[in-house]
């Protein structure tokens, strides 16, 4: 793995942001053998809650950044949503919501668990007591990662879970 530093999410992240959503997108795409989506999908609402507005109050996250050449190679970030307007992983509106994303060449390195330590410790600093992600069933790694830090499936759909940490 090459060296990188993580550090908070900025104003000045929020592109690489949405490319990281886009990547999310993605692999559900090739998970269930679609062709890969235009970048349009992202104008949909219920992907750009995800990223739209970043700054709001709750909004938290990391990126990490290759020390080798100083580009953005991954980030997770956690926003809180409202019964009226869930996310994928809603579990109520006092319960923050994880998403994240890796770039592909940098996968299964141990980043995306690097990444989620410092989210996690952050939110029970920020003294949530429990935080909450949606996961596609066949997303194997995901799934790995999620149950390795102490995530749980809490209500399972189709293709996919909520899964929740307590983190009192
Ligand atoms: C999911 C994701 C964020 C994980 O980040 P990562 O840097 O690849 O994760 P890590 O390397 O820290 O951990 C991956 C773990 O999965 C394991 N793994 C890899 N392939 C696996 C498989 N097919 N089945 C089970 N476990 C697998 C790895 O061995 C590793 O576990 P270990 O540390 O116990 O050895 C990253 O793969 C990604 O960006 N995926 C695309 C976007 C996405 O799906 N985001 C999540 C939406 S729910």
């Amino acid at each position: 793995m090459e060296h990188y530093k993580i550090q908070l999410i900025s104003k000045i992240d929020v592109p690489f942001l949405w490319d990281m959503l886009y990547e999310i997108r993605c692999v559900r795409c090739l998970r269930e053998g679609k062709n890969l989506p235009s970048r349009d999908i992202l104008n949909t609402p219920e992907l750009a809650k995800y990223v739209q507005n970043w700054g709001r109050i709750g909004d938290k996250g990391f990126v990490a950044i290759s020390t080798d050449n100083q580009s953005s190679i991954g980030a997770a970030w956690y926003r809180l949503f409202k019964e009226d307007d869930q996310g994928y992983g809603y579990v109520d509106s006092e319960t923050p919501e994880i998403a994240i994303a890796i770039l592909p060449e940098y996968r299964n390195k141990g980043l995306g668990q690097a990444l989620m330590l410092h989210l996690l410790e952050q939110a029970k600093s920020d003294s949530y007591q429990q935080i909450s992600l949606s996961c596609g069933l066949k997303n194997a790694n995901a799934l790995h990662l999620y149950q390795k830090v102490g995530f749980e499936k809490v209500e399972v759909f189709d293709i996919s879970c909520v899964m929740k940490k307590v983190l009192i």
